[in-house]
């Protein structure tokens, strides 16, 4: 047993976030920056902290499923499926807002985002500390998310008030979020639960937010194109075509950084830079942000990824190095 999981530590970590503080928030997915969902205070820290806009919502995360309607109204059946049969677990249901959620939790917006997260501390911080809590990913906005304290560290420094360790993130990737209203059931962030996931469990057809008529306007502003960036340029290229642009750049005597399914070329010296990534989507999923500092933390002119193959499996992983590779 993780030796926060000490009752005085889940305390003193409830008691920070009673206190307007800010901790961090271990998950199955990524670690989050934590503070009390009913304080002013704690949300603006957070903000300032991650330099995100302030139009741009957080979720809440709640201890137990029963919450939901301290947080959120008018809530359709498919959120108590969805609820019963992934909570505690990596899905974020979007609701319209109950009145008394603060507007800064929801950047002015009428929804709001609930998650029960899957991971003992988390769950034992939420109980002790009965109330919700509002938890982005620790890392600066626009930044790679954290799944080690470590990387928190790198990211937040002192801005965070009370480090809570629970080792590594299990899952390594955020939450599926899935926007939910009257029949409608429409995922606006891809994770590890997929639309397959979905619809066995609610018998509907599920879409996906580019798939839906762009009329039907749903808001989602922290879901924009270029997110999860390292410092340089990233390409996400099949096999071929990276060994040809790895090539290219080490003509021209740049630095680069690869992240392959294959074993590094014998012929090749200390450059490029090479991380051999696992087969197995979760295994890949669970090393992907860590590889990706990694990478970045070289310094190179240029990080070239081997794109993953098809599969759903694969596609909470292909979404984010997407994202990752966005050029302006
Ligand atoms: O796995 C996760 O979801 C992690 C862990 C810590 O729980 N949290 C996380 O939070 O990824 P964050 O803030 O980094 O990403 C949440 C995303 C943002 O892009 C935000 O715009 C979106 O959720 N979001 C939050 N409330 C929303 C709402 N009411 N409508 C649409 N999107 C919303
Ligand atoms: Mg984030």
């Amino acid at each position: 047993m993780s030796i926060s999981l000490d009752p005085q530590i889940i305390k003193m970590a409830a008691q920070y976030l009673a206190e307007d503080k800010l901790i961090t928030l271990p998950t199955e997915t990524v670690y989050g920056l934590a503070g009390s969902a009913r304080s002013p205070i704690a949300i603006q820290k957070i903000f300032t902290a991650k330099g995100r806009p302030s139009t741009n919502p957080l979720i809440i995360h709640l201890s137990h499923p029963a919450a939901i309607s301290d947080w959120a109204i008018d809530i359709p059946k498919t959120a108590y499926l969805l609820a019963k049969k992934f909570w505690p677990g990596p899905l974020t249901l979007v609701l319209p807002r109950h009145p008394e959620v603060l507007p800064a939790v929801t950047g002015g917006q009428e929804t709001v985002a609930l998650r029960v997260p899957n991971h003992p501390i988390a769950l034992a911080v939420l109980e002790e500390f009965k109330g919700g809590v509002v938890a982005p990913s620790a890392n600066r906005s626009g930044r790679i998310s954290p799944t080690t304290l470590e990387h928190v560290r790198a990211e937040l420094q002192d801005k965070v008030d009370f480090y809570l360790d629970g080792g590594p993130c299990h899952l390594g990737i955020e939450s599926t979020i899935v926007y939910l209203l009257d029949s409608e059931v429409i995922i606006l962030r891809k994770g590890k639960i997929t639309a397959k996931d979905l619809e066995e469990t609610l018998g509907q057809k599920v879409l996906c937010k580019n798939q839906i008529d762009p009329k039907m306007q749903i808001q989602a502003p922290g879901l924009s194109l270029s997110h999860y960036a390292p410092e340089c340029p990233l390409y996400l290229l099949p096999i071929s075509a990276l060994f040809a642009k790895l090539r290219e750049l080490m003509s021209e005597n740049k630095t680069v950084a690869v992240l392959s399914f294959s074993k590094k070329p014998a012929l090749l010296s200390h450059q490029p830079f090479w991380i051999q990534a696992p087969l197995q989507a979760h295994l890949y999923a669970n090393a992907l942000y860590s590889n990706l500092r990694a990478l970045d933390n070289q310094n190179p002119d240029c990080i070239l990824v081997e794109a993953p193959p098809e599969g759903s499996e694969w596609e909470a992983i292909v979404d984010r190095l997407q994202r990752a590779s966005y050029q302006i």
